[in-house]
């Protein structure tokens, strides 16, 4: 999602990354090759990779791609638009799961038409707004496991055919639209996937689904009201964990709020979240008063723009579970939550705040998760969080947001305080002001990636900078100490997507959003926004073993018009891949009526793409 992310409400005195970068590239001008002296020991594996160090059947050069990590066909840009999807011809993709399939037998699916009357079962058909997701294989099955998908969003125009909701049942099938699905998904003995429909697994959540709330947060002000709490929204990215349960992300929860009169009570903090009398004009305020920032102070729902914002924990296997909000990973426009098991068995999970000039967090678990498990406490409960500051000469300090941290703690009164207004502790601590975090993945070496997918609002980026210009986003990458849970780390650019944007050049790419490192070091990178030389939006594999101007990116996957590719999931063997294309043709059939046929007048759906090797092979070789 590109044009509600990119709002400003960052106006701290922190630093910017672009500033830190321009001091940082031109030390690295100096320093010619030595990132890994100038950097200590944390990056070794990976700068020496870079330099052909590291040898073997899954760690190529750049010079020696033929039985390397990736050997197939890219999609040419003459091939890469229009209003169906292009993929390498060493490659096959399947349709699954489209925005209103039904979940049962017996309830209506939607399948684009122009009379909308079907959606009316929404809240029992797959949502729309294809996002983040994650396979849970039954028994490492590469055949047969759960799909827990995010549905981030949708516009009325696409869902309701209208501007505005003209009734409070329309403001039902717009919420029921969002949330998560699990659905059980089996391929078949012809190569086929397809949902297996009355499946006890196949479970909506979605705007009014009961939620629960824990960590610190719970029992205090800040989200205490009278109603019940419910619903998750604005699910962008995902994360998982080692005890099998899906982590779905809210990201612009901000929009659906409105204010019915124009007043709203005064909190000048909620500014911060882009919170305003308008939204993104869902218009949910005018009939649902959860949603009606003008509600008296007694309302029922009062905070509820602060039950908002969470990592939001999900049990695909239980049906009956509730989906819990962990607020010990605070408060902000969370893209995605990735996990990592760190030194002493803690849990670290690294987190995006996707909007313009926010930051980069990472959560660290209290203890040893199987140990905090087995005494019945959840190791996303208890922890401490972080916010990062990256410095000049390729080092960084993750800076604690509690209020053990004097920098914190003056301008609160608690940590649950911290936690509801995350944002503005990680100001106070001094974080750097980042292009957009979106996705992060961990490399096999421990690296971390993150795509930083663009900031057009860089003034202060000129031509000498390798940046220069920003507006086409970059991927970075840090190594923690202590096997993630130190409070140091080093970094380095890994890609500037500018970079392989020449004249003639095949590797164009810009907005790198969705981004997953496999097992091997392929680094997958989707992008969202306006492609160069026509192209539509993307999957692009690269190695991160390589590096330079000469870096081997290669398309394997175009969307369609006025798509964005999401979301990343692969069956244990990894010769099945799950992605998505989220909004196609922005909803509007003139442009595009996938998956229907060409021509047929559906309504664009928002679809999972089902990707394999037509050899069978790993996905990205
Ligand atoms: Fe939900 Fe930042 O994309
Ligand atoms: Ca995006
Ligand atoms: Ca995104």
């Amino acid at each position: 999602m590109n044009i509600n992310d990119d709002g400003i409400s960052n106006d701290s005195k922190n630093r910017t990354f672009q500033s830190v970068l321009e001091v940082f590239s031109s030390r690295r001008e100096v320093v010619k090759g030595g990132l890994t002296l100038a950097a200590g020991t944390f990056f070794a594996s990976s700068a020496l990779a870079a330099k052909g160090g590291k040898k073997g059947p899954n760690a190529p050069t750049g010079q020696n791609r033929q039985n390397g990590l990736i050997n197939f066909t890219p999609v040419p840009v003459a091939e890469g638009s229009g209003p169906v999807p292009s993929i390498s011809e060493d490659y096959q993709y399947q349709v699954i799961i489209p925005w209103g399939e039904a979940l049962k037998s017996g309830i209506p699916s939607y399948e684009g038409e122009t009379d909308r009357s079907a959606l009316a079962y929404q809240e029992q058909q797959v949502g729309i707004g294809h996002d983040g997701m994650w396979f849970f294989p039954f028994r490492r099955s590469n055949s047969r496991g759960l799909l827990a998908i995010n549905h981030e969003f949708g516009g009325n125009g696409h869902v309701l055919g209208k501007s505005l909701p003209t009734s409070i049942d329309d403001v039902r099938i717009s919420q029921h639209a969002h949330g998560i699905s699990v659905l059980e998904l089996r391929r078949d003995d012809s190569g086929r996937w397809h949902l297996v429909k009355d499946s006890i697994y196949n479970r909506r959540v979605h705007g009014n689904t009961e939620v629960s709330f824990s960590g610190p947060v719970v029992g205090s002000e800040f989200i205490a009201g009278d109603s019940t709490p419910m619903g998750t929204l604005n699910n962008c990215a995902n994360g998982y964990t080692p005890w099998g349960t899906y982590l779905t992300c809210e990201e612009n929860f901000n929009g659906y709020f409105g204010a019915s009169d124009g007043s709203w009570y005064p909190d000048s903090r909620q500014s911060r979240y882009g919170l305003s009398t308008s939204g993104f004009g869902y218009g949910w305020h005018l009939f649902d008063e959860r949603f009606d920032l003008s509600r008296p102070a007694n309302s029922l729902y009062r905070n509820e723009e602060n039950r908002f914002g969470w990592v939001v924990e999900v049990d695909p296997f239980n049906p009956d579970a509730m989906p819990v909000k962990r607020t010990a990973m605070g408060r902000l426009k969370h893209e995605g939550a990735t996990l990592v098991e760190g030194h002493g068995g803690r849990v670290v999970v690294y987190m995006g705040d996707d909007e313009r000039f926010d930051y980069i967090y990472k959560f660290v678990s209290e203890g040893n998760w199987k140990a905090m498990r087995a005494q019945g406490m959840s190791p996303l409960d208890h922890g401490t969080l972080y916010a990062a500051r990256f410095n000049d000469d390729g080092t960084g300090e993750w800076l604690e947001l509690s209020m053990n941290n004097p920098a914190v703690a003056a301008h609160f009164t608690s940590d649950a305080e911290i936690l509801t207004f995350t944002r503005i502790a990680a100001d106070h601590a001094g974080a750097t002001k980042m292009d957009r975090p979106e996705w992060i993945s961990v490399a096999p070496n421990g690296d971390v990636y993150c795509t930083l997918t663009n900031n057009s609002r860089r003034t202060e980026a000129d031509a000498a900078n390798p940046l220069a210009p920003n507006a086409d986003g970059h991927i970075i990458r840090w190594h923690d100490s202590e096997r993630h849970t130190g409070l140091d780390f080093v970094w380095d650019i890994f890609i500037i997507a500018e970079s392989t944007h020449a004249e003639g050049d095949e590797r164009t790419f810009s907005d790198p959003d969705g981004l997953w490192v496999d097992p091997d070091g392929r680094v997958f990178i989707q992008t969202d926004g306006g492609q160069k030389k026509g192209l539509n939006n993307q999957m692009l594999v690269a190695s991160m073993y390589d590096s330079g101007d000469n870096m081997d990116v290669r398309r394997l996957f175009t969307g369609v018009s006025g798509d964005e590719i999401t979301g990343i999931a692969v069956t244990p063997d990894r010769r099945t891949m799950f992605i998505n294309t989220q909004h196609p043709g922005n909803g509007n059939p003139d442009l595009t009526n996938f998956p229907a046929e060409q021509g047929s007048g559906r309504i664009p759906r928002d679809c999972t793409i089902v990707i394999s090797r037509k050899d069978g092979g790993i996905i990205g070789s």
